[in-house]
C-alpha cells in the first residue's frame, strides 16, 4: 500500500549493491527480515547500482543484467512491489544530489575512519583505482536513508558504522540548518551467519556460496563437495558436528532432525555422504517455492520493467519532497 505513513507505521530503508547473485546467507541474514518488515512498515528497498560503481565502474560489468538478477532474487524471496517501494538508485536523481549536499558538511576524517573504507584500501586492486566515490560511499548511503526519513535500517553488522555515520550527518545537518532529518536506528537480523561450503562465512568473494539461482542439481553437487569435520577420516569415526558447516546448514534447513543428526554424527553412526544427501533434499524443498517464482518472473521481462518504473516513480515523489526541504533549509 502506498501513501502517507500511518502514525504507527515506521519507515524502513535498505539496499544491496547489485554486484553478485544472492546466496543462502543473504536470504537468511537479510531478505527474510525485509520480507517480514514490509508487512509492518512502509519500506523502501533500493538496488544500489551507484554504490556498485564505487569499487568497479571499469569492470566492463553489465550493470543492468546484475540489477535484474538481483530484482529476481528479491521478488522470488517474497518482496512485494504492492507493499514496498522497490527501485533502482540511479533512476532517482535525488540520491546523487543529496549526497553532494551532505558531502559539504561531512568531515573527511569521519570517512577515512570507516572500517569498510580501510578494508577496501587494503585490497590492492581496489586501492589502485579507488576514486573519490569510494571515500564518499557512506555519504551516498546516508542520502539513501535520510531521503525517506527512515526510522529503521535493516543491515548486516558490517554496516553498523555506516548507519552510525548517517545519524552523525543527520544531527550535524539539523544543528546547522534546522530539524529536517530523523536519526535512524540499525536493525540486525537475529539469524546466525551461515557457513559456506568451505566452512568460512558464506560469501560470493570466497567462492563458497550456494546461490538462490542454483538449480537443484547444482545445489546437490555443491553440498556433496562441502568440507566436513576435518578430524573425521573413516565413516565409523565419531564426528564433531559443531565443527562441521554441513551441520550448521541442518540447523537452518532441517530443524526437526538437527538434534538427532548431531547425535548420530557424534557416535559415528551417520556417514557424511548420507548426512549431506539429507541436507540437499531439505534445502531443495525449502527453496522449491522460491525457484518456481523466480522462473515464472524470469519469463516476464516486461513485468520486471513495470515494477522498476513504478518503484522509481514512487521513490522520486517521496525523495523530491525531502530534497525540497533541504534546499529550503540550506537557503538554495
Ligand atoms: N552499503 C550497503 C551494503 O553494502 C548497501 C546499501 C546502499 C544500503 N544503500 C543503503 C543499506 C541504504 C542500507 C540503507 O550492504
Ligand atoms: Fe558433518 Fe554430517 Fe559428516 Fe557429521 S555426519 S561430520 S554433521 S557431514
Amino acid at each position: 500500500m502506498w501513501g502517507p505513513p500511518a502514525p504507527t507505521r515506521g519507515r524502513v530503508v535498505s539496499g544491496m549493491r547489485p554486484t553478485s547473485r544472492l546466496h543462502l546467507g543473504n536470504l537468511e541474514g537479510a531478505l527474510r527480515l525485509w520480507v517480514d518488515l514490509q508487512r509492518r512498515d512502509q519500506c523502501f528497498f533500493l538496488l544500489a547500482d551507484l554504490h556498485a560503481l564505487t569499487t568497479g565502474c571499469d569492470a566492463g560489468g553489465d550493470h543492468r543484467t546484475l540489477v535484474r538478477e538481483m530484482l529476481l532474487d528479491w521478488l522470488a524471496a517474497g518482496l512485494d512491489p504492492n507493499e514496498s517501494v522497490i527501485f533502482v538508485q540511479s533512476e532517482v536523481p535525488a540520491h546523487a544530489e543529496l549526497a553532494l549536499l551532505l558531502a559539504m558538511i561531512t568531515p573527511v576524517p569521519w570517512l577515512e575512519r570507516c572500517t569498510t573504507y580501510k578494508d577496501w584500501m587494503a585490497t590492492p586492486d581496489v586501492a589502485r583505482s579507488a576514486g573519490l566515490g569510494l571515500l564518499a560511499y557512506p555519504v551516498l548511503q546516508a542520502a539513501d536513508i535520510l531521503l525517506y526519513r527512515a526510522t529503521t535500517v535493516p543491515v548486516g553488522r558490517d554496516q553498523a558504522q555506516h548507519v552510525e555515520l548517517t545519524r552523525d550527518i543527520a544531527s550535524r545537518f539539523n544543528a546547522l540548518f534546522g530539524e529536517v532529518f530523523t536519526a535512524p536506528d540499525a536493525l540486525y537480523s537475529a539469524a546466525p551467519a551461515l557457513k559456506g561450503t568451505d566452512g568460512r562465512k558464506m560469501s560470493a568473494v570466497y567462492g563458497n556460496a550456494i546461490y538462490l539461482g542454483d538449480t537443484a542439481g547444482v545445489l546437490e553437487r555443491k553440498v556433496a563437495a562441502m568440507f566436513t569435520d576435518p578430524a573425521r577420516v573413516f565413516r565409523g569415526d565419531p564426528g564433531h558436528p559443531d565443527r562441521c558447516p554441513v551441520y550448521g546448514l541442518h540447523g537452518c534447513y532441517n530443524v526437526s532432525e538437527v538434534q538427532a543428526i548431531g547425535q548420530d554424527c557424534g557416535t559415528g553412526h551417520l556417514g557424511c555422504v548420507d548426512c549431506k544427501s539429507v541436507l540437499s533434499k531439505c534445502i531443495n524443498s525449502a527453496l522449491g517455492g522460491l525457484r518456481e517464482r523466480r522462473a515464472a518472473l524470469q519469463a516476464e521481462p516486461d513485468l520486471l520493467s513495470d515494477i522498476l518504473r513504478d518503484g522509481a516513480r514512487k521513490a522520486r515523489a517521496a525523495s523530491e519532497e525531502t530534497l525540497a526541504r533541504v534546499h529550503e533549509a540550506m537557503g538554495l
